[in-house]
């Protein structure tokens, strides 16, 4: 279990005093595939170093399995970060020495012996898919290849935490999908606890347990990837959640007919966020028989978060709107006005 109480960070900037960590507290379960999202600068990369102390905190307090890191004399912290590793978006790997020494490199640190070593490397290498690259050099792999690397490097002493810090912020979306693959199922079968810094919704979405959404400094949300993802509370983790729908522009959907007041006669426009127990219930036929309107789907998507179905339709609704509101509020699905259409009947008199 990773604990951090009451953490703080600043930097001394150009302009002055910078703050990285503004007052985070913040548990970490065992086991756990925990996600950090914010903007650039949001005090992300400043966190997830803080777990290891790569940057000492200010103040507050990094508890890691029940030791408190700030504490220990230099020897005992290194001996405590051997159980925590860490990957990097630009891989961090050495150039001269081949797959095989990358990934001994921490051992041999440790002292081990070349056969100790051996049979160490040899399995994290099938672990990671690259049995066959041993004996290359970086150069000669591809990035998601060099990923594994960073990878099988950053598992080698053996340790109970993963960091991961933008690890697939360089690859393709289908080279992210193969090494959140590859992560989620180390997580699995080593039982390894891996905190995640991301930019990236689709990352979240793809392995997190749970999410913090960062904003200079201060964690703004946290919770399940689900509840985040499709109840997101705070503005910025709305705006991130629906970064990953797709986009529809109202304005030049309907040109200078969109208005974002109501207007007599016109149509309203809804957005509804399937999820909880409804989430794949017949809602829209249901309506337009139960209430007498016309319905036009506009854009929808159903996805599976955490295992679980979430859809978002966005419809055109001609006719009393209101009782379609209170309706779909009943039924516990996410309702709101995107806005109003005139009449094109209206408009060509
Ligand atoms: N060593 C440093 N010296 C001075 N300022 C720093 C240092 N490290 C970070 N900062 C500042 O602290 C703030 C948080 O930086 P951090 O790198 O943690 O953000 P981030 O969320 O990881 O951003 P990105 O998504 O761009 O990696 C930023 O304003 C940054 O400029
Ligand atoms: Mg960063």
């Amino acid at each position: 279990m990773i604990t951090l109480d009451a953490l703080a960070k600043r930097f001394q900037g150009p302009a002055g005093l910078v703050t990285a960590i503004d007052d985070v507290s913040l548990t970490i379960a065992e086991g756990e595939i925990f996600g950090v999202i914010g903007r650039s600068g949001a005090g992300k990369s400043t966190l997830l170093r803080a777990i290891n102390l790569l940057e000492r905190p200010d103040s507050g307090r990094v508890l890691v399995g029940g030791v408190d890191l700030m504490g220990l004399a230099p020897d005992a912290l290194r001996l405590e970060r051997r159980r925590i590793g860490m990957i990097f978006q630009h891989f961090n790997l050495l150039s001269r020495r081949s797959v095989f020494d990358n990934v001994a490199l921490p051992l041999e640190l440790a002292g081990l012996s070349k056969g100790e070593i051996r049979a160490r490397v040899l399995p994290l290498l099938e672990l990671v898919g690259l049995s066959d690259k041993a004996g290359q050099v970086p150069a000669k792999l591809s990035g998601g290849q060099k990923q594994r690397v960073g990878i099988a490097r950053a598992l080698a002493a053996e340790p109970k935490i993963l960091l991961s810090d933008e690890a697939t912020s360089a690859l393709d979306p289908q080279t992210t999908r193969s090494i959140l693959r590859l992560l989620k199922d180390i997580n699995q079968r080593l039982g390894l606890t891996i905190v995640l810094i991301t930019h990236e919704m689709s990352v979240v979405r793809e392995i997190c347990d749970r999410v913090a959404v960062m904003e200079t400094g201060r964690i703004v949300e946290l919770g399940s990837t689900f509840d985040v993802l499709t109840r997101p509370t705070h503005p910025l983790a709305r705006e991130i959640a629906r970064g990953l729908e797709p986009e529809l522009k109202l304005d030049q959907l309907f040109g200078d007919r969109f208005s974002a007041l109501p207007v007599p006669g016109g149509s309203t426009l809804l957005r509804v966020a399937f999820s909880g127990p409804h989430a794949e219930s017949p809602v829209i036929a249901e309506l337009v028989r139960r209430f007498n309107v016309d319905l036009n789907i506009l854009s929808g998507t159903i996805d599976h978060i955490q295992g679980r179905p979430y859809g978002v339709m966005k419809v055109e609704v001609t006719g009393a709107v209101d009782p379609v509101i209170g309706h779909l509020k009943s039924l516990e699905l996410g309702v709101e006005v995107l806005g109003y259409v005139r009449s094109a009947l209206r408009t060509a008199l």
